[in-house]
């Protein structure tokens, strides 16, 4: 480049070690099984909804999204959920949902907990913001529970932000509801966000303590169980207070018109969700069941499952299943999470069959047992 001026111009100091997200591998032909989608698809009604919308044209593409839409869908997503809980708001993802809230709550210096290994955008987006993270060690021993007192203990004035992710990627297990009220109660002045991305493979959810606390919000989206990644759209269910706060921060029309059609249809096809969370149900536990012969895997509230695979490295068994056409998703990049850990997502039978095979061959085979 022909550039007259060479220097470069300073970026912030806080922006230095942070590192660039890294989604879950794809490669052409291979089977995904590395990010947690959705083997079913979205729901037929979805397409055809979308794809009737745009040649009525009802929805217009060439116009900015309808308040009225938004409306729409915020009333679906409440019946959804449970009349009178708290405020819905939207973005563009709970990617999008959590870089409006650390912007709300976030400022140099301030802190926020993070219960590790979880999904390491909380950290990344604490960092922007110029915040230090504050790392718990998740029990491993105790099938990655939090230990509540010494959270608790690690809070102090300067923290504005606690993260729970439940179920948590990449463990997939919950934390109890009596433990969130413990935290909620004993830090009143931090903001717990509750990640719900999984809830609807779980056996319940901690929706219902927005209406009893000021300080508690959950994120909830449409990319897993409803099988919406691409069109990245997701809500959090937060407190009245911060609404008006919300709204001042995010970005004016973050959902796009396509995205909040097509979540509207999603929410609709109740049968469509059944399916799709029964087949995960179904074939998580024939995962957990075949794997646990040969690996340790631990028990999962979630459409992915984590196995332990050592002595053998988790970079190894990933490059192996990749020179068998699946990718999964190597945990060495989870801060906390070791070097011995791979997540895989729930695929369907004839997946999750090719999976166990390979991984049944890995464990068995005595030379490359060192060399895996
Ligand atoms: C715990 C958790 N929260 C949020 C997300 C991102 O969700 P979205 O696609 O709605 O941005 C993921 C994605 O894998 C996740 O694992």
């Amino acid at each position: 480049m022909n550039t007259r001026i060479k220097m470069r111009v300073p970026v912030r100091s806080s922006l230095e070690e942070i590192e660039e997200y890294k989604p879950g591998e794809s490669a052409k032909g291979a089977i995904k099984l590395s990010s947690n989608e959705n083997p079913l698809g979205p729901s037929p009604k979805v397409l055809k909804e979308i794809v009737e919308s745009i040649e009525e044209r009802e929805l217009n593409l060439s116009v900015y999204p309808w308040e009225r839409n938004e409306e729409e869908l915020r009333d679906e997503i409440s019946s959804y959920i449970g009349a009178g809980i708290g405020k819905i708001v939207m973005g563009a993802g709970i990617d999008g949902v959590l870089d409006t809230l650390v912007k709300i709550f976030i400022e140099n210096g301030d802190e926020a907990i993070i219960p590790v290994p979880t999904f390491s955008l909380y950290e990344s987006l604490v960092r922007i913001a110029g915040g230090i993270p504050g790392y718990i060690k998740r029990r491993r021993e105790e099938n990655f529970s939090i230990p509540i007192e010494e959270l608790i203990s690690a809070c102090n004035e300067k923290t504005k932000m606690i993260f729970i992710s439940s179920p948590n990627n990449p463990t997939g297990n919950c934390i109890p509801e009596a433990e969130v009220r413990e935290i909620v109660e004993s830090v009143p002045k931090a903001m717990i966000a509750i990640d719900e991305a999984y809830v609807e493979f779980a056996g319940s959810s901690l929706v219902n303590l927005v209406k009893e606390y000021a300080n508690v919000l959950v994120m909830r989206t449409f990319s897993k169980a409803f099988a919406l990644a691409g069109l990245r759209i997701g809500y959090a269910v937060i407190p009245e207070w911060l609404a008006s706060t919300y709204k001042k921060v995010s970005m004016p029309f973050s959902i796009n018109s396509v995205a909040i059609k097509a979540a509207i249809a999603a929410l609709r096809d109740k049968e469509h969700l059944r399916k799709s969370v029964e087949l995960v149900k179904h074939e998580r536990g024939f995962l957990i069941e075949t794997l646990q012969r040969f690996f340790t895997v631990y028990p999962s509230e979630a459409n992915f499952v984590l196995v332990a695979v050592s002595p053998r490295k988790s970079y190894a068994v990933c490059d192996a299943l990749m020179k068998n056409g699946i990718m999964v998703r190597d945990c060495a990049s989870f801060r906390g999470a070791g070097d011995s850990f791979i997540r895989i997502t729930v695929g369907t039978r004839e997946q999750n069959e090719l999976v166990v095979e390979v991984l049944r061959a890995i464990a068995s085979s005595g030379t490359s047992r060192t060399r895996l």
